[in-house]
């Protein structure tokens, strides 16, 4: 019987999950769909018990119900827990597990540009959802340092407290870590800031950029965003968030098929989409 795996969000239409799983599915030769699925914050609990009842596959979550879909699952991963939120969901004989792809993700992407975090200062910038999946999967593999900085500071303190890693990390200004920027080997953007279509915004000054270093921003539209473009100015490494996108669906298809699939193709997909 034709397999369903699905992706619930609100709004949906944008999403370029369907595209690119679907690709995969045909690829491998898999008899299965992926189908994008509209649903209200209302009507979140109803849709998950209706999938499990006909038996999906596996399906993701994006925006706005990555976290309130933790109760109306069966179980969480410990990390998907710690984090506060899932994008995966692996349906075993009808027990529903929720996974969180999106920290690992990105650091799938970032062993293209770095092998070893231990000799490594890290900047985070934001303190959001997208922040604390990849401040919380890169403390556990234990940075030098990992310090975050957020326009309200109070968030970083709460996301540096909740971390369940010993981490040597501090929260900073936006100000501040602009002044102190020199300090550090990578710079990981989380912020929606620089996003079309406030193209021309960054979150801090890059005046103290080391240019040996490696600025990531998780936007990728635009694919290179005013953060990334000065920072290429300055001499530094950069990456836009096309990878971590790619990466967080590999994983997800990995778990749902056990196929770790072309991200090569995978990344051609999505950028002809965001071409089109
Ligand atoms: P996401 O889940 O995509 O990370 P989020 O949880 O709403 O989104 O988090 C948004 C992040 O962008 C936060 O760090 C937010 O800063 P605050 O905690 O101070 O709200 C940051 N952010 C959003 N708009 C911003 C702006 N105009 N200037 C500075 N920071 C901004």
């Amino acid at each position: 019987m034709k397999k369903l795996f699905a992706v619930l969000g609100d709004p949906i239409g944008h999403s370029m999950s369907p595209s690119m799983h679907n690709d995969l599915l045909s690829l491998y030769q898999i008899d299965a769909h992926y189908h994008p699925f509209k649903v209200s914050k209302e009507e979140l609990h109803t849709a998950v018990s209706g999938l499990k009842a006909i038996g999906i596959s596996g399906f993701n979550v994006t925006v706005p119900h990555k976290s309130s879909i933790i109760p109306f699952l069966d179980e969480i991963d410990p990390l998907a827990l710690s984090i506060g939120a899932v994008n995966t969901v692996v349906n075993d004989n009808g027990k529903l597990t929720g996974y969180n792809t999106d920290g690992y993700g990105f650091l799938k992407g970032l062993h293209a540009y770095i092998t070893s975090l231990s000799d490594k200062k890290v900047l985070v910038i934001g303190a959001g959802g997208a922040a604390r999946a990849i401040y919380f999967t890169m403390a556990k593999m234990k940075p030098q340092v990992i310090d975050i900085a957020n326009r309200t500071i109070d968030k970083a303190v709460e996301l540096i407290e909740a971390c369940p890693y010993d981490t040597s990390s501090k929260a900073l200004s936006l100000e501040e870590a602009g002044e102190q920027l020199a300090e550090y080997d990578i710079v990981i953007q989380t912020t929606m800031i620089g996003m079309k279509p406030n193209i021309s915004e960054m979150p801090i000054s890059l005046k103290y950029l080391k240019p040996q270093s490696l600025v990531c921003d998780i936007i990728y539209n635009p694919l290179e965003t005013q953060f990334l473009r000065e920072a290429k100015q300055k001499g530094a490494t950069i990456q836009n968030g096309i990878d971590m996108f790619v990466y967080q669906g590999a994983l997800a298809f990995e778990k749902w098929t056990g196929i770790f699939p072309d991200v090569k193709r995978m990344r051609e997909n999505v950028l002809k989409l965001l071409e089109a």
